[in-house]
Parts: structure tokens; C-alpha cells; sequence
């Protein structure tokens, strides 16, 4: 294992399909956490959830929930992240934003927000955790092909958490990437006034 200059996880690292057998330790998944961490959330709310499926008999709990497409891809990856938001992610701000005193009680009686603010920045930082793991020098395959009833159901019963993405996790096999496609240019997406 070893960490990827910061703009290399842009420029180098791309989304892998297929992974070789080289297994991903739990020190390496608890250092992707260390980083993902850091992703800014509104109010620093950080609504993110990780469960980390690793062991065969997880990992045959969750295949059947993974789109047809999808199988052979989770099935080679030695870590498969199940990504969930928790809409009561509110409980943690007395102590994850002590300046916003009294944010938590206001936030109680509206779940609605509440699940509409968990699920926006659970996704931005699904985006840290994606660069979190390539600048560990792992691979990374998102995906949102699956059965998210089924798989929180299997996996998040009796939770208020809900998952949105999964992330094959371990080391590109030989030819395990399709070409990187292109992306948009700077005169196509960003205007400068
Ligand atoms: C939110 C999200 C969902 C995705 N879902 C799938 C999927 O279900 N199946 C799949 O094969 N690839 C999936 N992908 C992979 C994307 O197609 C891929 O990351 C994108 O084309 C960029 O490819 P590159 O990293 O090789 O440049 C997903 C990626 C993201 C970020």
C-alpha cells in the first residue's frame, strides 16, 4: 500500500470492473474511513455511514441484491462498501458543531429535512470516500446498480439508515478497467464571469 500524490488521484486513478486477489486489510479500510472523514458536510453533519462487507458469508448476503450487470464485479472485489445515510445524524451535532447551539432540538421535529440533508451529504461524501480509497492505492468501483430496498433490508433492518451507493473495493486486475472516457472540458462546464 502506498499514498497517491493528491493530483494523481484524479488524473491516474479510474474506476476498476475487475479486482485481482490481492486482499484489503482492515487496517487499510480503517484508514479509508480516517480520510473520508474529512469531507466538509453542511453544519458538519457527516451523515455517512460505512458497512464494510468482507466476509464471504456477508458478501453472499449481498450478491443476490446486486444487479445481474453488476455480480461479477462485486463478486471479484475483496471489500464491497455498502454506503447508507442516517437521518439522524442530527443527534452528533451538540458535539460535531458545539458553535450551533440548539441546531439539534430545531432539527428534531422534521424528519423530512432531515433525511433530504442526510442524503445530499452522504453523496458529497461518497465523493471523498471514493478519492479516500485511490489515494490509499486501492481501486474503487462505484456502483448504483443494485436493490437498495433489498439491501436494507438484508443488511439495515431495524435502522433508520438508508443505503444509496455501493463501492467494490480492492486492486485492479490486469485489464480490469474499461478506457477512460472522455470528460467535459473547462470551456464546456465552467463559465467565467
Ligand atoms: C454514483 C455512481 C454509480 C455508478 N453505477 C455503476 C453501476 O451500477 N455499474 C457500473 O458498472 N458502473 C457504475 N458506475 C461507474 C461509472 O460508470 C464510472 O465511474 C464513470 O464512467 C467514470 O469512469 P472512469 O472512472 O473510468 O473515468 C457508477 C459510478 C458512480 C460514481
Amino acid at each position: 500500500m502506498s499514498d497517491l500524490p493528491a493530483t494523481a488521484i484524479f488524473t491516474d486513478r479510474h474506476t476498476a470492473y475487475r479486482f485481482d486477489g490481492a486482499p484489503v486489510s482492515d487496517e487499510e479500510l480503517s484508514r479509508i474511513y480516517d480520510l473520508a472523514k474529512y469531507t466538509p458536510t453542511a453544519m458538519n453533519g457527516q451523515p455517512l455511514r460505512v458497512i464494510f462487507v468482507r466476509s464471504s458469508e456477508a458478501k453472499q448476503r449481498l450478491l443476490p441484491f446486486i444487479g445481474e450487470g453488476n455480480q461479477a464485479k462485486s463478486e471479484s472485489a475483496p471489500v464491497v462498501a455498502i454506503l447508507a445515510y442516517d437521518p439522524e445524524f442530527h443527534v452528533n451535532l451538540p458535539t460535531t458543531n458545539p458553535q450551533m447551539a440548539g441546531v439539534k432540538e430545531s432539527l428534531d421535529p422534521m424528519p423530512e429535512v432531515r433525511a433530504s440533508i442526510a442524503n445530499n451529504n452522504a453523496w458529497l461524501q461518497a465523493g471523498g470516500f471514493i478519492l479516500a480509497v485511490r489515494a490509499l492505492g486501492l481501486d474503487a468501483g462505484p456502483m448504483t446498480g443494485y436493490d437498495n430496498a433489498g439491501v436494507d433490508a438484508e443488511f439495515l433492518a431495524d435502522t433508520p439508515l438508508r443505503s444509496f451507493m455501493v463501492v467494490n473495493i480492492g486492486h485492479v486486475a490486469e485489464g480490469g478497467s474499461f478506457p477512460r472516457n472522455p470528460r467535459l472540458g473547462f470551456d464546456q462546464a465552467v463559465t467565467l464571469l
